[in-house]
């Protein structure tokens, strides 16, 4: 039992240890709902104990359900970045270090936890299988109470699992135009992975309201980019029995549960919490102000009678890119006062811009992004000319000094794409010896993108209206618990 909780307290932030104390809590509490050996239980407890002092001598308070280290989790900072700090919030990412955001500080500022090796080998347990490459590579790198979801699937709760405990997955998109990027499939491949290894159903939410909210494109726009989004979803392979896709402009109004849960959301937050969230201004529209609580609604199982038959237990799994995590961070906050399940989440890093690692590639500017519709052509001309290089001006300088593989974009989008870890490292080292020149290992990348993306078209092509219908009707879902 020690060993799934990790490390001591002494490397930890104090929200490390809130959340384990937070697991731990649950762990115990499930463990004597279950009526679990007594051993069990004790070792549990003792466990809880432990973490309870560490906390207190880390933090100088005692710990508190519901009320994280530094006030509360809403508090927390993620309003502008201070002097000299990474940007990172939904709408902007920036830093001015060529190898991209300092994602370890931001997990200190964020108060989340960092997806260890240890955390990656007991995920390989619990699904018997090898962790993602995303997993493996650090691009999934931080968590929220992740441990818990863990515990609901390993055999330590195995009792809890068979009496009706499990997960689900909730994930989503704001269709802001006709086409998704590399970089929105980050979060899509790997909840697939998440779904195909626990056999779970998913919700998947369609922003088109916060993209009318935010954007100046009309209510029409958004609503046929939802469409046009979902099959680019629906082509990643999701399964139809098991996954629910949803336009919020179609949902909100068809659910009354859903909307009451947005309600129940809108009452516990204050225009004062939202504004240190994400520093909305007097002049922004109060739809913007609302909108949170919308995003926040589908963390609560209560939200789909249709799929979890009014059950308002079962735990929910977020994957999404940590620029997402202010959303969730406030809905963590409220849901012990609404008497909902905190979600747990899985952060990713950010696929960078082509132009370098300063910026997430972003729908925006066209040219720092490769688009799931670009041609085989387009790709390559992207890459040749915009992709920064970490390599030296001349072929001689470059065979003597070597390249740089951690500011270098073509190796960046490899780490993601490439599956063969030995492949990667040896490109990694002869890049950096110089042996492996910028424009082959430009053609490396262009030949492992096009086609990824060629396959993603033809996928893409095969999803008809019918199909997106089918995603997108509120129905049960197949799945075990
Ligand atoms: P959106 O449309 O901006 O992004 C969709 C998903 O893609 C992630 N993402 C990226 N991941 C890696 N590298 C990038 N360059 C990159 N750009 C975007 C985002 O983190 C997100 O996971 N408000 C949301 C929609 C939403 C949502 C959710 C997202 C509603 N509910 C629940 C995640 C989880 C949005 O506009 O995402």
């Amino acid at each position: 039992m020690t060993d799934c909780l990790g490390d001591g307290a002494g490397d930890m932030t104090p929200m490390d240890l809130y959340e384990k104390l937070t697991s731990q809590g649950d762990t115990v509490r499930t463990l004597k709902t279950e009526k679990a050996a007594k051993a069990d239980i004790d070792a549990a407890v003792q466990l809880l104990l432990k973490l309870k002092v560490d906390y207190k001598q880390v933090t100088g308070q005692d710990y508190k359900t519901g009320c994280p280290p530094s006030e509360c989790v809403v508090s927390q900072d993620n309003g502008p970045a201070a002097d000299g700090e990474d940007m990172v919030d939904p709408w902007n990412v920036s830093t001015t270090n060529a190898k991209g955001v300092d994602y370890d500080k931001l997990i200190v500022r964020f108060g989340s936890s960092k997806i260890d090796q240890e955390l990656v080998d007991r995920i390989e347990r619990v699904s018997g299988q090898k962790a993602h490459r995303f997993l493996r590579r650090g691009i999934f790198f931080s968590h929220r109470s992740v441990m818990l979801v863990i515990l609901i699937c390993s055999h330590l709760v195995l009792d809890a699992y068979e009496k009706n405990k499990s997960f689900y997955l909730y994930t989503g998109r704001g269709p802001s135009s006709d086409a998704l990027h590399m970089g929105h499939l980050i979060p899509f491949i790997f909840t697939k992975w998440l779904q195909d290894t626990f056999d779970i159903p998913l919700v998947i939410q369609l922003t088109d309201d916060e993209k009318y909210l935010w954007k100046d494109l009309s209510l029409e726009d958004c609503h046929r980019y939802t469409m046009e989004n979902a099959k680019d979803i629906i082509a990643c392979g999701f399964d139809i029995n098991k996954t629910f896709i949803f336009s919020d402009l179609d949902y909100m109004g068809a659910s009354p549960d859903f909307y009451r849960n947005v309600v129940k959301v809108q009452k516990h937050v204050t225009f004062n919490q939202v504004k240190g969230i994400f520093g909305f201004g007097d002049s922004d529209c109060i739809g913007k102000i609302a909108f949170p609580a919308i995003q926040a609604a589908p963390s609560f199982s209560s939200s789909f009678p249709q799929i979890f038959k009014g059950r308002k237990d079962v735990q929910c799994l977020i994957p999404c890119a940590i620029d997402q995590d202010p959303y969730f961070r406030m809905t963590r906050d409220v849901a012990p006062r609404i008497g909902y399940p905190k979600p747990a989440l899985l952060h990713s890093t950010f696929f960078p811009a082509l132009q370098g690692a300063q910026t997430k590639m972003s729908a925006s500017d066209a040219n720092s992004s490769i688009f799931l519709t670009d041609t085989p052509k387009q790709i390559k001309n992207k890459v040749n000319k915009h992709a920064f290089s970490g390599g030296k001006d001349t072929v001689e300088e470059h065979r003597k000094y070597g390249g740089n593989p951690d500011v270098d974009v073509s190796f960046m989008y490899l780490t993601f794409f490439l599956e063969d870890d030995e492949q990667l490292e040896k490109i990694r080292q002869d890049y950096a010896s110089g042996a492996l020149l910028t424009g082959e290992l430009k053609k490396r990348l262009i030949e492992t993108l096009q086609p990824l993306i060629t396959s993603h078209q033809e996928r893409r092509k095969q999803v008809t209206e019918e199909t997106v219908k089918q995603f997108m009707t509120p129905r049960p879902l197949n799945y075990s618990f």
